[in-house]
């Protein structure tokens, strides 16, 4: 089987995730939102998937990340969670769960982690979310910020473009991210950027920066794995790398059933009872 399978077995622990970046280590992330997904992507080799709130885009077909509830992130997690054994599992809070106040924050953060087992959340979010995400931690639950393009903030910005091109936004971009450091985040995703500031912004930090869209300086990458499977239909920005046409593979498949049924090739005599 082509690709890479670790030799360690044991769980990915956020504290692993911070001993490979000492030791240069690149760390590989993919989201996934289903039982079925998650047992193939952990079963490759990955070491961190993401419960990613783009579920909203790429399994319910919004245009947005920002109509996913808690109650259908959970549900995202738990079914992750049943079909992972050795990757870190991280959920992504929605849009509404934590921007309020950190008690709310608080109450959504263990509602994920009690109902989903998930290991870890991540929140979008700089200096204004501090609070949340050190109320978050205290109560023992690891966070992993995310900066850059923020989609939670679409309606703010108006565009997905590339964020942080002007100094003011690239200096508040590091600025956050010394806070969310000093917050006690274990990790930080860094979305769209230029890639000479994420290169920046990861040697600045000891914890481990992981980019999209962030150019090869940072300590791992993450993608949507609908995307890089090649199944969004005509998503191609230019981060990302395809894998894999799965799109035409499955249009084929599908294609060459419906023929047998509609022909009457299929089932035959070896495939009833
Ligand atoms: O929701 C998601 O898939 C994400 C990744 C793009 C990092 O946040």
């Amino acid at each position: 089987m082509a690709g890479y399978i670790s030799d360690d077995n044991r769980k990915v622990t956020t504290h692993r995730l911070i001993e490979m970046k000492k030791r240069g280590e690149k760390i590989s992330m993919l989201t996934s939102y289903d039982y079925t997904t998650a047992q193939i992507v952990d079963g490759a080799g990955i070491d961190v998937i993401l419960v990613g709130d783009s579920a909203s885009n790429v399994m319910a077909g919004n245009v947005t990340t920002l109509p996913i509830t808690l109650d259908q992130m959970i549900y995202h997690g738990k079914s992750v969670v049943r079909g992972v054994k050795r990757a870190l599992v991280i959920v992504d809070m929605p849009f509404g769960s934590y921007q309020g106040n950190e008690l709310e924050g608080l109450s959504s953060a263990i509602r994920i982690m009690k109902e989903s087992h998930a290991d870890a959340l991540k929140m979008e979010g700089g200096e204004e979310i501090i609070p949340t995400v050190k109320r978050i931690i205290s109560a023992g639950i690891p966070v992993m910020g995310h900066l850059g393009l923020m989609p939670q903030s679409i309606n703010k910005y108006g565009t997905y473009a590339v964020r942080a091109k002007d100094n003011d936004e690239a200096e508040k971009l590091i600025r956050d991210a010394h806070l969310l450091e000093e917050a006690g985040c274990f990790g930080l995703v860094l979305e769209k950027i230029p890639a000479e500031l994420a290169t920046r912004v990861a040697k600045e930090l000891t914890i481990p920066v992981i980019g999209i869209g962030a150019g090869s300086g940072v300590d791992g990458q993450v993608l949507v794995v609908t995307d890089m499977l090649g199944m969004t239909n005509g998503f191609r920005p230019r981060f990302l790398r395809l894998y894999a046409d799965l799109n035409e593979i499955m249009t084929s498949a599908i294609g060459r059933y419906v023929e047998d049924v509609k022909s009457g090739d299929f089932p035959n005599e070896k495939e009833q009872y």
